[in-house]
């Protein structure tokens, strides 16, 4: 893989330790200092020499001059000092050649990369509540969560994705009962989850009135725990429901996960760590509850036991984090949840560590903002919610009122549709840094014009069906001049080359949306270039060759990205 930053970085780093008696300064530290000019007249790539004067005892300006003379030739075509700052200007010639050449050989591999390789990162996300609606604050775990999976997995990392199923719970119980009391087996297989929320809901409303529901439910949660078959078939069947109808979601975001090893899972795996507990003198009772005082960190305490003894979320995160070690033996763990749980997962965190784990700190946690839809919070209890799928199905089904105005013969409608609506929810969704609270609005994400969705699919189609007319005149057998004659080429092929660091950057800060917002400048500059350049109509055949070429390669360019990011590509729309 080449990346032109580290190429330049190699250079700097080597004619420091020639003209500096063999001082050392790291290729990757030198990396990280350089500077994306704002405006092409300060060159494409330029370093700050002043970040150097203390190690190398010189004027930014001497420095600059000297490191000038020292790093000429491949891939540069000038360097200038200005005021101590190189600015450097890439060689059309290189970008042409060797960049385009590495770009259509990586291909569906461009950008990626082998530094994971030998290590595993499990993923903890998605985990929707089992009989509880799965939401569009769900949203935010699924594809961020995929995202990074995705991105790790592009940099050679071992991935195992696990949805963490909200399988246990007193919810069961209530669930039980209400199903028993108002529901019948027929209702449920055709309702599905909206069914089992139904009941959910009714119950919390039917418990206002008659307080005996909730000692009902408690009994059947209890009787749950103690393996009564009756109940456990009952629980069964509730998750294989929920379970059945995720999996369509996931589906349209192509997501797959490695296990559904759900809370319910890790039951028998907690005694052996509340007992490392108590015998570390850890646990404090407090009131009957047992729980480890964080004081000393500024937190509040994590409860380990209910006072009737039963155990809590935390509990049973610190023993899936235990059997995730010992099974996968991960170099990170990543969890991601709203910011709202940022509290909880720092602090079992932290008994982690003071339990004497020394993996503690290959624990992250990823958090995300909230959403809104037009303005309005999601409410839970009351079933005042809009659904995940719901949003879906309405972004599919106005994609496909649009597509039968602009396009009705297309072949595929109904797929099409489906990847454009659900690739406009993800792509509008992650445009913005993850942490950033969000207010959703359908007719912005829908838009076929601004930055959205459907805008970069539908450039990803204009680059296949430029290709596909080029096999059928038979110009993709033309022979490429590999020559620069036009600035947008020049422009497309410096954006492309940035890919390869856009990835680095993204799984360095857990943030897809620097891959969303890559792929808006991807779009803008293959735009600018078709609408500014002939591709087929060009001058001559070896133009026509190699813009055909530069077709190509963003063409991949935007599809890397885009299975980076949980968007389908569509060769047509
Ligand atoms: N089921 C939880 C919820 O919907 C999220 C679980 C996150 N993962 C974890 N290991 N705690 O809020």
């Amino acid at each position: 893989m080449i990346e032109i930053k580290q190429i330049l970085a190699e250079k700097i780093s080597k004619a420091i330790s020639d003209n500096w008696n063999g001082t050392v300064v790291e290729a990757e530290s030198i990396r990280d200092m350089f500077e994306y000019p704002p405006e092409s007249s300060f060159g494409d790539i330029s370093l700050p020499c002043f970040r150097f004067s203390k190690t190398l005892r010189r004027s930014p300006i001497q420095i600059a001059e000297i490191l000038k003379a020292g790093i000429a030739g491949e891939p540069i075509e000038r360097i200038e000092n200005v005021n101590g700052y190189l600015n450097i200007y890439i060689s059309n010639d290189y970008l042409a050649t060797t960049l385009l050449t590495e770009i259509l050989s990586g291909g569906n591999k461009y950008g990626s990369q082998t530094i994971g390789k030998g290590k595993t990162v499990v993923l903890d996300y998605s985990s929707p509540n089992v009989a509880k609606p799965f939401h569009i604050g769900h949203l935010g775990t699924t594809v961020i969560g995929h995202s990074i999976k995705k991105l790790h997995e592009f940099l050679g990392y071992k991935c195992v994705g696990i949805n963490y199923l909200g399988d246990w719970g007193t919810q069961f119980g209530k669930m039980i009962v209400a199903y028993r009391l108002w529901g019948n087996r027929e209702e449920v297989e055709v309702g599905g989850v909206d069914k089992l929320v139904e009941l959910y809901v009714k119950f919390h409303h039917e418990a206002e009135l008659d307080k005996s529901l909730e000692d009902a439910a408690r009994k059947e949660f209890h009787k749950l725990e103690q393996n009564d078959p009756d109940n456990i078939e009952l629980w069964k069947w509730f998750i294989e429901i929920s379970v059945k109808e995720y999996k369509k979601t996931y589906r349209q975001l192509g997501i797959e996960f490695d296990s559904y090893a759900g809370e319910s899972f890790y039951t028998d795996k907690m005694p052996a760590q509340v007992e490392k507990l108590r015998q570390m003198n850890l646990l404090k009772i407090d009131d009957g509850a047992s729980l480890v005082d964080l004081a000393d960190y500024n937190m509040p305490p994590c409860l380990i036991l209910k006072r009737d003894g039963s155990t809590l979320y935390p509990t049973r995160d610190i023993a899936a984090a235990v059997y995730r070690k010992n099974t996968y033996d991960f170099d990170k763990c990543i969890y991601v949840t709203s910011s709202a749980q940022s509290l909880h997962f720092a602090q079992w965190f932290k008994v982690v560590e003071l339990m004497g784990y020394d993996w503690y700190d290959k624990l992250i946690h990823v958090p995300y903002g909230t959403v809104s839809i037009n303005g309005e919070k999601l409410a839970t209890r009351t079933g005042n919610v809009i659904l995940l799928k719901d949003l879906f199905d309405m972004a599919i089904s106005k994609v496909a009122d649009i597509m039968t105005e602009k396009n009705p013969n297309i072949a595929n409608k109904e797929e099409t549709a489906e990847a454009v609506g659900v690739g406009a929810v993800v792509f509008y969704y992650l445009l913005g840094n993850r942490i950033k609270d969000i207010d959703f609005r359908l007719e912005d994400a829908l838009s076929f014009e601004g930055n959205t969705g459907p805008y970069v699919q539908y450039t990803y189609a204009r680059t296949c069906s430029v290709l596909e007319k080029a096999r059928k005149t038979g110009a993709d057998k033309y022979t490429s001049s590999d020559r620069i004659t036009a600035q947008e080429e020049a422009n497309l092929l410096k954006v492309l080359a940035k890919f390869p660091e856009k990835v680095l950057t993204a799984v360095r800060d857990l943030e897809p949306s620097v891959i969303t917002r890559y792929i808006l400048d991807v779009a803008a500059e293959f735009n600018r270039f078709y609408h500014n350049c002939q591709i087929l109509n060009a001058t001559d055949e070896q133009t026509v060759a190699f813009r055909l070429k530069l077709t190509e390669a963003a063409g991949y360019v935007l599809g890397n990205a885009f299975e980076l990011i949980c968007l389908k590509k569509t060769e047509k729309i």
